[in-house]
């Protein structure tokens, strides 16, 4: 049985992955409660204390506003963190499995991001995980980093989008904004841990790929779904981000494809089996 080190097993990532590797894997998680990621000797001593075939990294310092008002931690969590995992992934010769982002592009395509674009990142967030990505191309054999854009997916935590606006609604609102000019390709959180499962099963070629549900939406629409398929009676109406307040300069148009692997389903597919999901576990 093939042995993960899950580093992040509590996030929205980390919890679709240790459902879909439920069997068959042996799997260690990581998370704030067992584990301090900026502590490199630590991670070393981790990974050093058993022969772990593939460490799955899902760590990172999300919330682009949160890494421009703390870009020491972004670049320490999203840039060296990541580096110091490639050069034990080479030392220790384990498949180094990472998860970047849409953010590493600009806005000014105005069309899907495939992996031949050049990364021009216009925030801290983009930045940081771009140098992560570059460290662990330059440091790592065998790894697999996989862009992805803006995830829905089960989570405890409530600082991402949608739940964020889950909670306003669980909160009594009855009348949200959501803005409408910010497009991503919206994407299964359970629907990545599944292509993961596929890459290592399949021992696809190591690099860098980008993975999504098919389509853009704006986040307004992905909104306007969610509240349509869970039966919910709230005005939802279009704004602008910038009718809210924000720091950094935003990613308002970075949808994915890819040319180096199918894309997944399409997003209202996906975001359909999700919401039927949270009816049904009456997680909203
Ligand atoms: N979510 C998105 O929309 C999105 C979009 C594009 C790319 N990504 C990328 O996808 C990856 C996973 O994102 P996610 O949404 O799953 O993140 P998440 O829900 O915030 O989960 C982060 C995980 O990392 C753990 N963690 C955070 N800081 C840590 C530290 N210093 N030491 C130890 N553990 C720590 C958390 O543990 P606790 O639960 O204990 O806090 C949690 O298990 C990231 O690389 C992110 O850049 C995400």
């Amino acid at each position: 049985m093939k042995k993960i080190l899950l580093l992040g097993d509590t996030g929205k990532l980390g919890t679709a992955i240790k459902e879909v590797f439920k069997d068959g894997f042996s799997i260690c998680g990581k998370n704030t409660s067992n584990f301090n990621a900026v502590d490199f000797n630590l991670l070393s001593s981790l990974i050093e204390s058993d022969k772990f075939d593939i460490v799955i990294n899902t760590i990172a310092f999300i919330g682009i506003d949160q890494c421009e008002n703390d870009n020491k931690t972004a670049y320490i969590l999203n840039s060296l963190y990541p580096k110091k995992l490639a050069e034990l992934s080479k030392k220790n010769d384990f498949t180094l499995v990472h998860f970047s982002t849409d953010a590493v592009f600009d806005n000014f395509k105005m069309d899907f991001y495939n992996e031949k674009d050049i990364p021009s990142p216009l925030n801290i967030y983009g930045a940081t995980k771009y140098l992560g990505d570059c460290f662990i191309q330059a440091y790592s054999k065998k790894y697999y980093i996989f862009r992805i854009p803006i995830l829905f997916g089960f989570t405890k935590k409530k600082e991402q989008f949608v739940e964020k606006m889950l909670l306003k609604i669980e909160n009594g609102a009855k009348i949200i904004k959501v803005a409408d000019d910010i497009i991503s390709s919206p994407t299964y959180s359970i629907d990545i841990a599944y292509k993961l499962l596929s890459f290592l099963n399949n021992n696809e070629n190591f690099g860098l790929y980008h993975i999504a549900n098919k389509g853009s939406v704006s986040l307004h629409e992905i909104m306007k779904n969610i509240i349509k398929n869970l039966n919910l009676d709230i005005d939802i109406q279009p704004a602008s981000y910038k009718d809210f307040p924000f720091v950094a300069i935003k990613n308002t148009y970075t949808p994915l494809n890819s040319i180096k692997t199918s894309l997944l389903r399409h997003w209202e597919d996906a975001l359909f089996d999700y919401c039927e999901r949270l009816k049904k576990e009456k997680l909203i």
